[in-house]
């Protein structure tokens, strides 16, 4: 009964449908919802929003989330050619198919940079936000549900606000959030926050009531997807992993508890941070965007003691698991808005462990998240920059090949360029580890091919790199004729392999 949910009384005659609410949308708008991953974003309205075009009315917005969103949003508006414009993260078939076809115009971005984007008014106006709510306070405020995102600031900014109370959300989350908003420059403040457990903000966005002009109700379940099971390679870079930060604790570069971790979306980097539960690590702490199912576990294990993120990004299996829990996960787990989750400013300070997953990375480290041979958008670069550039350390991992073989993922030079060889210290695959803080381009290249690449490409590399080097310019040599030959070979041949 959502009444019970809005607890402030002369709001309760805001409630009506979705198809009702669906009404305030109309051609040519830009509206900014809650969701991060698929978690706690706007599924009813968004549903009748695609059925009104779907029955022949002509309408196309611009979507601004936190990331990515649940079908009922990204890919019912894409499948009814609703979705326009989008920024600035998604994971969708759908709408990945329209961003592939030209039919999307979709802008990657670094996740951080969206909440002050929109604040700083570079999206333009904010017609409306939709925001998923476990409930609304006595003074209008709202409470999110199992993600912030950007859910303050598109309440901040919009014209008008829609909220969707989703009773399938448990209530035991009230309590888990921590909003806290920044000032715009020039009187924008230090971030107070020095330990990843500091709870600085509000259990609540705050709302101005009167912006609230529909409540509609909604029971559908955060679409949640599957994470692959964890396999001999993630296994093997995992532990890769493990005894690096073990010799680095020995040799006193970092305390025996680590410093907080941060680790990225998908199966490596679910196994990445699952591997930690066997290893002899205690009193960890995470400082991350999502709170994956492995952090469950680590939990449960006595292993971490908070993880502070943006969202909830669990399973099938982890949404029952987070649900039968939440007590229990609630008091480990704070979730942040985007801008505070993946704020270069507390990463710095915190000095991150960040951990992400790459597609491919070359010689030289310079990595590829997001575009398949260079043009074919895979999902976009999210929180990874973000926490990169500014960590205490960097790790990129991938399965050194793809494709049962035919790919690898040491190349001479990445196909599209997400994060530089400046950002990057370590790299990773399931062959090996190669740490290239303080080594030249060329040194670091010996480092990666040799620990790196899989023996069936490490010749065709070190051949790759002993040519370049015969060249006029020694310091990072190419040969820039052949330097994409093998991704051409591939989109040719159907293999790297010569
Ligand atoms: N060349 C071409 N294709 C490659 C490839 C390579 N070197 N490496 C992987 N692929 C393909 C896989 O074959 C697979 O294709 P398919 O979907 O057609 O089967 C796809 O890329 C995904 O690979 P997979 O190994 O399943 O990836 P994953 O679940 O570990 O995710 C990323 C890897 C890079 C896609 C994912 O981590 C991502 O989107 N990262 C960017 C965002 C990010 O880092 N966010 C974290 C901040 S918190």
């Amino acid at each position: 009964m959502i009444l019970d949910r809005i607890r402030m009384e002369k709001l309760r005659e805001k409630v009506m449908t979705a198809d009702e609410a669906a009404l305030f949308i109309k051609d040519g708008m830009t509206l900014a919802t809650s969701g991060f991953t698929p978690s706690g974003y706007p599924k009813a309205v968004p549903l009748a929003l695609a059925k009104r075009a779907e029955n022949g009315e002509e309408i196309g917005v611009t979507l601004i989330t936190g990331a990515s969103v649940g079908d009922e949003l990204d890919g019912a508006l894409s499948r009814a050619g609703v979705l326009k414009r989008r920024f600035p993260y998604q994971t969708n078939n759908d709408s990945r198919n329209g961003i592939n076809a030209g039919t999307v115009a979709y802008q990657d971005m670094h996740l951080s940079h969206v909440p002050q984007f929109i604040e700083y008014g570079f999206f333009g106006n904010i017609d409306i936000a939709i925001i998923e709510a476990l409930a609304i306070t006595e003074e209008g405020n709202i409470i999110p549900t199992t993600s912030v995102g950007i859910s303050p600031q598109a309440v901040a900014e919009a014209d008008i606000v829609i909220v969707e109370i989703n009773t399938s959300q448990s209530m035991a989350l009230e309590g888990v959030h921590d909003i806290y908003m920044t000032k715009k420059p020039p009187f924008r403040e230090p971030i107070p926050i020095t330990h990843s457990g500091d709870r600085i903000g509000t259990p609540y966005i705050t709302c101005d009531p009167e912006k609230i002009v529909a409540i509609v109700e909604c029971d559908i379940a955060d679409k949640v997807r599957p994470l692959g099971a964890i396999d001999e390679d993630s296994k093997k870079i995992s532990q890769h992993i493990i005894k690096f930060l073990e010799a680095e604790v020995a040799a006193k570069r970092l305390p025996k508890n680590l410093l907080p971790l941060q680790s990225g979306v998908g199966s490596v980097a679910n196994a990445v941070l699952g591997g930690l539960v066997e290893s002899d690590f205690d009193n960890l702490t995470c400082y991350t965007e999502v709170i994956q199912d492995s952090m469950f576990d680590l939990i449960d294990a006595g292993k971490v003691t908070i993880a502070s993120g943006t969202s909830f990004t669990p399973s099938e299996e982890g949404l029952i698991r987070l649900n039968e829990n939440m007590e229990h996960y609630a008091k480990h787990c704070i979730l942040r808005p985007m801008e505070i989750s993946n704020h270069p400013e507390v990463a710095r300070r915190l000095g991150v462990i960040a951990m992400n997953t790459a597609i491919e990375f070359d010689i030289y480290g310079h990595v590829n998240s997001t575009n398949i041979m260079g043009s074919r958008m895979m999902n976009g670069l999210g929180g990874s920059g973000d926490f990169t550039r500014n960590a205490y350390l960097s790790f990129f991992t991938t399965v050194s090949t793809a494709k049962n073989g035919d790919i690898s993922s040491i190349v001479p030079f990445v196909s599209h360029v997400d994060h530089t060889e400046h950002d990057v210290e370590v790299f990773v695959t399931e062959q090996g580890l190669a740490d290239v803080r303080g080594l030249c381009p060329t040194e670091r290249a010996r480092a990666i091919i040799e620990n790196c690449a899989h023996p069936n490409y490490k010749e065709m590399l070190l051949d790759y790199l002993n040519r370049a080097e015969t060249g006029k310019f020694s310091h990072e040599p190419h040969l820039m004729d052949e330097s994409h030959s093998w991704h051409d070979r591939f989109l040719k041949t159907g293999s790297m392999k010569k």
